[in-house]
């Protein structure tokens, strides 16, 4: 029997690896074992919770205000005595956080596979994301077996030289994790509020947008809200201290049309994304699932590492000046021909059996 380890760190891993872990524990010729390095305490623990993932092992390093070095750190020096425990043939890692870099190179260091779940996404720039994009090279150069969500990370995957057959194309396990969370009959307070009324959706963290570009973005969503009285916003605000200062200096703790809430978990979060009118984000899972729901995204970047949804034409990146932003929704308000288009452009990601095709890949090995 293979023994399997998925490692996570933070919310969006946990969602993506959820319908993994299920899909690996229901295989009778695998043995998974889950570790958290918890990386995030509560918004991992939110996921954990509402997808019934149960860790074997939790190494709880999360430091306030922690270092990117801090968290690399720590994953470094407790990954060789869990790898000791569990023996693991293959490390299953996701995406591009500090917990993936230092939990592969563990791996890698250790003398065990290491299999990449979201490898070959590219923005071609090392300060943006930052610094995702520099780590999801190096754990592209660690790595022995690639699950490329498109076509587009498979062939930036060949044009850095991988090996062809290590790559797999699988689609994007964010459409699967909705498969998980979204119902039609769900229903919450915060939606009964914003019913009848157009519904953004914000979110923000992004390292490189903290401070002024976060603070004029934010600026941005005051103003349509002064604009457009039939338009309400929440917004649910990351627990980093940094993001939630910005947060509070520009909508203070709200106003009848702008509710700042805690982080939502994924089940109600997915189901809010779902109702919105649309939504500014600067996540990156978000540009993943928006488009299996029917919702445009406004991106608040420069650049993205999921061109797909711009080429589909779900998504449209617009930066973080205050004028853009604020002309960029004014726009989708007040063009509906534009926002239908959006709208129900085709979702490029997947068709959520993304997890399937990897257990099944992990189970030929
Ligand atoms: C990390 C990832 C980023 C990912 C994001 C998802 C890296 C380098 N960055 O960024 O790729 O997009 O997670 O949200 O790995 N905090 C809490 N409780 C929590 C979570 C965070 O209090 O549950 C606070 C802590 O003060 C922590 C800070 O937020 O020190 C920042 O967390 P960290 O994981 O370092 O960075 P993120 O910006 O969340
Ligand atoms: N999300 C959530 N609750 C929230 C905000 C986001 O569950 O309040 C989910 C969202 O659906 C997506 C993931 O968290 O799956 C994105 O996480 P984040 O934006 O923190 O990280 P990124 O995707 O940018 O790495």
């Amino acid at each position: 029997m293979k023994n399997v380890m998925i490692v996570i760190g933070t919310r969006p891993e946990a969602i993506k690896m959820a319908p993994v872990y299920h899909e690996l524990r229901s295989r009778s010729t695998l043995r998974t074992t889950l570790v958290v390095t918890a990386q995030h305490r509560e918004m991992l623990d939110q996921v954990l919770n509402a997808l019934s993932l149960v860790p074997d092992a939790d190494l709880d390093i999360m430091k306030n205000r922690q270092t990117i070095n801090n968290i690399i750190s720590a994953v470094l020096e407790k990954m060789p005595a869990v790898f000791e425990s569990f023996k693991p043939d293959v490390l299953l890692v996701h995406g591009d956080t500090a917990t993936t870099l230092a939990s592969s190179l563990a791996a890698f260091h250790a003398g065990i596979t290491v299999a990449h779940v979201e490898a070959g996404l590219r923005s071609w720039d090392k300060a943006a994301p930052f610094p995702e994009e520099v780590h999801r090279q190096m754990v592209d150069d660690i790595a022995d077996i690639y699950f490329a969500p498109t076509t587009l990370s498979r062939a930036n995957l060949l044009k850095e030289g991988k090996p062809e057959a290590a790559i797999h194309i699988t689609g994007n396990t964010a459409i699967d994790a909705l498969k998980l969370t979204v119902r039609e009959d769900y229903s919450s307070p915060d939606l009964d509020w914003a019913a009848g009324s157009r519904l953004i959706l914000l979110t923000a963290h992004r390292r490189e947008n903290q401070g002024a570009p976060m603070l004029s973005v934010f600026r941005a969503i005051r103003r349509i809200i002064d604009d457009f009285p039939d338009v309400k916003a929440i917004y649910p605000v990351h627990l980093n201290p940094v993001v939630r200062e910005a947060a509070n200096a520009v909508f203070g703790s709200g106003n009848e049309r702008v509710r700042l809430i805690e982080p939502l978990d994924v089940i109600d979060f997915h189901n809010f994304l779902k109702r919105s009118y649309m939504t500014l984000t600067d996540s990156g899972g978000i540009q993943e699932e928006a488009p299996s729901l029917n919702v445009p995204v406004l991106v608040a970047r420069d650049v993205t590492e999921r061109p797909e949804g711009i080429s589909a034409g779900t998504l449209k990146l617009v930066g973080t000046d205050e004028e853009n932003v604020y002309n960029a929704i004014a726009e989708l308000l007040t063009n509906n021909e534009l926002r239908e288009k959006m709208a129900k452009a085709p979702n490029p990601y997947g068709d959520g059996l993304a997890s399937k095709r990897i257990a099944d890949i992990l189970e030929a090995l």
